[in-house]
């Protein structure tokens, strides 16, 4: 290699591993790049731990065993931080050490050769040269080890003097994009942090649909993983990629974030009224019951008089529960909120005030009155806004977005854009199927029961045939039994994120 093809060859490196963002990926591609380098035999990588005192073996490549086929399967190893090894004590005194033979090192010297390798793969170790990887502030971070120089005739020589200036730097560039990717790994590692307390806050302010988040982002991972499998059909030509994959991720855990902002009362709303003012309603009903018949003196009359009351009550609370309520029913509401009762100082007063008779008759959504609607679906948009604060790199950009459509429909019927199909993402289209069959086949709650199971099917059949869930995704999820698979992790504790 002449000057300028080494110059080249430098440039080329220094742009290779510069570019790589995995930590075992740059290790290989570190040792793969040595030997290119240098048409050494050889290389192998460790990476100092200063907290245990070792030096952990992460990568090695012996390009004549290869050869040979004899390769077996590499295992990472660690050798004591201490300066009896070669590689030690290049860690520990960052002296670059360049051996003529390994069998024939100097009695004076303080470390020696470890022949176990070379026992274990019967092959002969002679030249060396063992570099420290010193990142820009000194410090040394691993050690490279060539092993075994050819001359142009491919018989082993020492590795020359005037080579190890420039392995020395290669080793230098190595240690700079090391400290890179371990910062980009710390990085990854404090939005998973974040992200994990984020979606904890909201379970933990709900307890009821705890664990809700990890099983969306558990049935999205599973769509989107199977999208990639497809070799035919719609989504043949989609591919979630390892990062794309881990946004839709984030995106579901952190879906129903916005829920931090949603009043505890209505969050946590089992039924139409709450048990104090249910409370309320029963006592009332009793001075009803006194008012009605203290005149009385027939005992029948009496008696037929405080049933019908009772049964009224029964009835008013029956349909306290969430849920449908018929026009028949809340004709009756009505009938006995307006009939008036005197209280004990005579004043006169409606059976129901006029705010329990519109809980009861005009709520919207199972067990909201309009106005608890609006602010319950507030969530979405302060899911939003909050998201839309945290500087997520490039990677995961779109997780606002894709959390924020999880509630849009197809049809544009959803909330809170009526964002049309061509403006829903492929991942939000994922979240929203899983969303719905979380929450219809999550366990009992308190005020809602889990939904049967070929019920929870026909109702997401339903809203992709009406045009509200993407109807390719829902067919898949349906046809291949993608459900299936999820229950059955569900129920075995198997909902690992
Ligand atoms: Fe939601
Ligand atoms: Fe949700």
């Amino acid at each position: 290699m002449n000057y300028k093809e080494m110059v080249f060859s430098l440039n080329r490196i220094g742009i290779a591993l510069g570019s790589e963002t995995k930590l075992n990926n740059l290790f290989n591609l570190i040792v793969d790049e040595i030997i290119d380098f240098t048409n050494c035999d050889g290389c192998s990588l460790y990476i100092t731990d200063l907290k245990k005192q070792e030096l952990i073996f992460e990568a090695t490549k012996t390009i004549s065993l290869i050869r040979k086929d004899e390769t077996s399967v590499f295992k990472s190893f660690s050798v004591p931080l201490d300066i009896t090894s070669i590689s030690g004590y290049t860690a520990i005194t960052g002296e670059t050490v360049n051996i003529t033979d390994c069998y024939n090192i100097d009695n004076d010297k303080e470390y020696g050769f470890d022949k176990s390798y070379d026992v274990k793969t019967g092959y002969k170790t002679v030249s060396m040269l063992s570099v420290p990887m010193k990142s820009t502030d000194g410090i040394t971070l691993g050690v490279i080890q060539l092993i075994n120089n050819f001359d142009n005739d491919s018989n082993i020589v020492p590795f020359y003097s005037e080579f190890e200036q420039i392995i020395l730097s290669l080793a230098s560039q190595a240690a700079v994009a090391l400290s890179n990717v371990r910062l980009l790994e710390a990085n990854k590692n404090l939005y998973k942090a974040l992200v994990k307390s984020f979606s904890q806050a909201i379970e933990e302010r709900s307890p009821h649909t705890a664990g809700h988040s990890k099983r969306v982002a558990y049935i999205s991972e599973m769509i989107a993983n199977h999208i990639n499998k497809k070799k035919e059909g719609v989504f043949a030509n989609i591919t979630f990629s390892e990062e794309k994959l881990e946004e839709l991720k984030y995106a579901a855990l952190l879906h129903d974030v916005g829920k931090v902002a949603v009043p505890e009362n209505v969050l946590e709303k089992q039924n139409k009224l709450s048990d104090d003012e249910i409370e309320v309603i029963t006592n009332r009903f009793e001075t009803i019951k006194f008012s009605a018949t203290h005149n009385m003196d027939n005992l029948e009359v009496i008696k037929e008089t405080i049933d019908n009351i009772d049964d009224e009550l029964s009835f008013i609370i029956s349909k306290n529960l969430p849920g449908f309520i018929s026009d028949e029913d809340k004709i009756k509401v009505r009938e006995i909120g307006l009939k008036i009762f005197n209280d004990f100082d005579n004043s006169e007063h409606n059976h129901l005030t006029e705010k329990e008779v519109f809980m009861l008759t005009d709520f919207v959504k199972g067990n909201f009155s309009p106005d608890e609607w609006e602010k319950m679906k507030k969530h979405v948009s302060s899911t939003l806004d909050i998201l839309k604060e945290v500087p997520f790199t490039d990677e995961l950009k779109d997780i606002p977005k894709i959390a924020g459509a999880h509630h849009e429909m197809l049809d544009g019927s959803g909330y809170p854009l009526h964002l049309g199909e061509e403006k829903i993402m492929l991942q939000s289209r994922i979240l929203a199927v899983a969303d719905v069959f979380e929450a219809l086949t999550a366990a009992d709650r308190p005020y809602k029961k889990a939904v049967p199971l070929d019920r929870s099917l026909k109702i997401i059949g339903f809203m992709a045939k009406d045009g509200e869930l993407d109807k390719e995704l829902v067919n898949m999820f349906l046809d291949e039994k993608l459900y299936e698979i999820y229950l059955e992790d569900r129920d075995n504790d198997r909902i690992f994120v």
